[in-house]
């Protein structure tokens, strides 16, 4: 009988619980009421009674032995269950916020700007940061003593005294990309030319060393100043709504004449203000003289406007400096 507990014990030790399948097996052979350890007590009446009370402790230790093997295992293989995803696990929680990119305000207005041009059938073109003084000026109309071409204003990458054919600049506006559009490019043409601008001033909350401009430009046969007013009040009313109100005022360009800016009211909790939004005028017949446009022929229109201004305007940011600063608590508000 010794003997027989002795390899029970062994069995019990031996029996390895990785599982749940395991764990069931083990409570069958050796716990449950059919099991080896009830068989093992059933025998007792054929053990004489004088040794009853010794093979009687051997069996409730085995019996403890057991149990306390398959107790340690159920927890252990609870603990684990609950690492991973099980039946008890509740799908219906909500998921834990995950946060995604969104575009950038300024992204945003100037896919807007482009979608209303290209509806009413500008392509778009581009041309470098870096121009020289050919481009960004001399063709442009602007004299040589302009004050635009001032240190004042403009950054100069690099400069020269004898010969300021030789000046390169960070681009002042995107108007240089029109040279560079008339003299590559077969007419007519009809394009959008989006891009970011630097000016030379002192960085407050209403103007910054950098921004962007779209620049428009319309060269062909019998272009007219009334289909440039059209093409502009037609933005305005696509950018703004139909009822925007705007107003056309007469300006001066170099390299526009005549020339306007155009204003939209902007209503606000003092009242409301006139915004200029942009600038534009017929092609000056100098510019086209500097890209061998004939002005017999041909006659255009140009306009530029501001993106940074657009933004603020219409998500209601008051400091142009958030654009540039890229601050993620800002940029996760525009989804
Ligand atoms: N280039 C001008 C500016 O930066 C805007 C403009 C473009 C005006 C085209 C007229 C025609 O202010």
């Amino acid at each position: 009988m010794i003997e027989k507990i002795g390899t029970l014990k062994k069995e019990i030790s031996s029996f390895t619980i990785l599982n749940k399948v395991d764990l069931e097996e083990f409570r069958l052979e050796f716990l449950s009421r059919n099991g080896k350890i009830q068989e093992m007590f059933k025998l007792m009446g054929s053990v004489p009674n004088e040794e009853k009370a010794m093979v009687g402790k051997s069996m409730n230790e085995v019996k403890n032995l057991a149990q306390k093997k398959y107790d340690d295992a159920k927890i252990k293989l609870q603990k684990s269950a609950k690492k991973s995803f099980g039946a008890s696990d509740d799908i219906s929680l909500p998921v834990p916020p995950r946060y995604t990119g969104s575009l950038h305000p300024l992204t945003k207005a100037l896919n807007e700007i482009k979608q209303i041009f290209l509806r009413l059938g500008f392509n778009i073109a581009d041309g470098p940061e870096l121009e020289d003084d050919f481009h960004n000026f001399t063709a442009l109309n602007f004299p040589p003593d302009h004050p635009a071409r001032d240190m004042q204003d403009t950054f100069f990458v690099r400069r020269s005294d004898e010969n300021p054919d030789e000046n390169q600049v960070l681009r002042t506006h995107t108007s240089p990309v029109q040279i560079r559009l008339m003299k590559n490019k077969d007419l007519p043409i009809r394009s959008i030319m989006p891009g970011r601008v630097y000016r030379n001033e002192a960085v407050t909350a209403k103007s910054y060393f950098q921004f962007n401009q779209v620049e428009g430009l319309y060269v062909d046969k019998n272009v007219t100043l009334g289909e440039l007013i059209e093409t502009l009040v037609m933005f305005a009313k696509l950018m703004y709504g139909s009822d925007v109100k705007y107003r056309v005022r007469p300006s001066f360009f170099p390299f526009t004449e005549p020339s306007l800016e155009m204003d939209v009211w902007w209503e606000n909790d003092q009242g409301g203000q006139w915004l200029e939004i942009l600038g534009a005028g017929m092609v000056d017949p100098n510019v086209f003289d500097a890209v061998n446009v004939d002005t017999e022929i041909y006659t255009g229109f140009a306009f530029g406007m501001g993106v940074d201004r657009i933004a603020l305007l219409r998500y209601g940011i008051d400091d142009i400096r958030t654009l540039y600063e890229n601050d993620i608590r800002v940029l996760q508000q525009f989804k």
